[in-house]
């Protein structure tokens, strides 16, 4: 028999049906205080969406080291037989939370690893690259992405006005406009780190490392009708998808490797390699096969294992560290920001987030919804006298990090040989895309920038595309003539 209806305090309630009434026509009673929590409880049912990366959905699983990478990293999640639970969360970055799948973007990659050390976030895309270098710019970037202020419609003008006008997202954008823009599913696409992080190895040694997941599905993608049709039909396609394929047992999993560059090669490398716009040319740092990461648990709970989860790139675990890239030391700060606004101060107590293989000895207290504490006996300060936690001499000696010198400036990056804004996009185009692709990435942007760009946007657009590859931007303004005539 089913269980009888309770309040949130597990009282019996008197009925699922009827409110309590004086007489069968009089005013609803205020005391009938299991339907006041119905109706309060409802009206604070959301939380509020996610400023970006609003519509995803995402699963648990595992990640197992099977290569030994000790000489680059002493994290202990890293170390060759390591098995750590892991949460992954795909999205796209500018639609809010109903928005279809299939709209053309980038799809992040967020994963969280429930090491013994702490969580570790690897907050990355579906790209190894991004449209800005600076995270001044992320906030005017997103914007001209989201909506206008007075018809709340997006609009590709703007879209494109940004772009042009900051040429160093020519590589993200090339990426976006071609097939890997509208991955077939979340399972066919490849996961970056993106930025460069440095690893520690336990004789102190360091070094300058990528992260890169490569799917065990194959990459695959949809054409602009395909995404344009589910984006009617299927909105929740890539989500749907994701449920259902690990529902059926078939679980899909990415070849997890790395790439590596002795911090003293960085000086002399031919590009910045902490410019987010760029990768670092797999044949100068091959990739290093490190593991397998599979996803084998859908959410019990989609708000509170997926709307709830929160990651963030300041969560890195000893061996594990920041480089200069000002994105990722930008995004050390704005996530757990994000979160104490969106969730609430308390947000990394709640399980998903709860870093539930770690001993958490932080003096942090109180505040909204808190249930974590330290027994009584503990300090509430630091330094005590009194046997209260204290901070690690390792963790200190692992913070080395990078020298620099101590002049406040506002610069860009320090200059490599190719570090202009389109060589590797124009690479891209030329060595990485076959026909085909060419073709379809000429077809995608003609048929985006027709949709609402307008001068003086537009003669920009051809310049962008013509710095990319001359003979692309001879393309693009072809066909936006032609499409313009017809
Ligand atoms: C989500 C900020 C760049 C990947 C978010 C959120 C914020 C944010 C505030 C929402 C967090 C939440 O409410 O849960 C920024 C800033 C950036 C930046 C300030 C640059 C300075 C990037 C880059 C990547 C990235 C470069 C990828 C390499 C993601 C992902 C999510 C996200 C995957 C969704 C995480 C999830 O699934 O919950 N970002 N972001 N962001 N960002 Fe960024």
């Amino acid at each position: 028999m089913a269980p009888n209806t309770t309040t949130n305090t597990g009282i019996p309630v008197a009925s699922d049906d009827q409110s309590l009434t004086a007489g069968p026509q009089g005013p609803i009673l205020l005391h009938d205080h299991y339907l006041i929590e119905k109706m309060a409880q409802f009206n604070r049912e959301r939380v509020p969406e996610r400023v970006v990366h609003a519509k995803g959905g995402g699963a648990f699983g595992e990640l197992e080291i099977t290569h030994d990478i000790s000489r680059y990293t002493k994290a202990k999640v890293l170390q060759q037989g390591s098995k750590t639970e892991a949460l992954a969360r795909f999205s796209t970055v500018a639609g809010e939370q109903g928005s279809p799948d299939t709209w053309r973007d980038p799809r992040g990659f967020a994963l969280k690893f429930y090491t013994e050390d702490g969580n570790w976030d690897l907050v990355g895309n579906n790209t190894p690259i991004f449209f800005v270098k600076d995270p001044i710019k992320f906030q005017d970037f997103i914007r001209s992405q989201k909506r206008l202020p007075g018809s709340a419609l997006r609009d590709h003008n703007m879209q494109w006005d940004f772009w042009t006008l900051s040429p160093e997202s020519a590589h993200q954008v090339t990426w976006l406009m071609g097939d890997r823009g509208i991955p077939k599913t979340w399972r066919n696409m490849d996961g970056f780190g993106s930025h460069t992080y440095q690893t520690v190895n336990e004789a102190g040694e360091r070094f300058w490392v990528k992260f890169h997941f490569k799917t065990d599905q194959g990459i695959d993608f949809l054409t602009q009708d395909e995404a344009d049709t589910l984006a009617g039909s299927s909105p929740d396609h890539h989500r749907q998808d994701l449920y259902e394929t690990i529902d059926s047992g078939d679980f899909p999993s990415w070849s997890f490797k790395i790439q590596v560059m002795p911090v003293d090669e960085a000086e002399g490398y031919k590009v910045n390699p902490f410019d987010l716009t760029k990768v670092w040319s797999q044949k100068d740092y091959p990739l290093i096969d490190v593991g397998t990461l599979t996803l084998n648990r859908n959410p019990q709970n989609f708000f509170n294992d997926i709307e709830q989860s929160s990651f963030e790139p300041s969560n890195l675990v000893p061996g594990i560290g920041y480089s200069p890239d000002k994105m990722l030391l930008g995004r050390v700060f704005s996530y757990a920001d994000a979160h104490r606004y969106r969730i609430g101060t308390n947000y990394s107590q709640l399980p998903v987030n709860y870093a539930k293989n770690a001993t958490i000895n932080s003096y942090s207290k109180e505040g909204s919804m808190s249930y974590r504490s330290n027994s009584p006996e503990t300090p509430v300060y630091a330094p005590n006298s009194y046997g209260g936690p204290h901070a690690s001499e390792q963790a200190a000696g692992d913070e080395g990090m990078w020298a620099f010198d101590g002049q406040a400036v506002r610069a860009g990056y320090i200059e490599h040989p190719e570090d202009d804004d389109f060589t590797q996009a124009g690479t891209l185009v030329r060595e990485v895309l076959d026909d085909d692709a060419r073709d379809r990435l000429v077809d995608n942007i003609v048929g985006h920038v027709l949709d609402g760009v307008k001068e003086p946007v537009l003669s920009r657009v051809f310049e962008y595309w013509t710095n990319v590859d001359p003979d692309l931007g001879k393309k693009v303004e072809a066909g936006v003539r032609d499409g313009q005539q017809s």
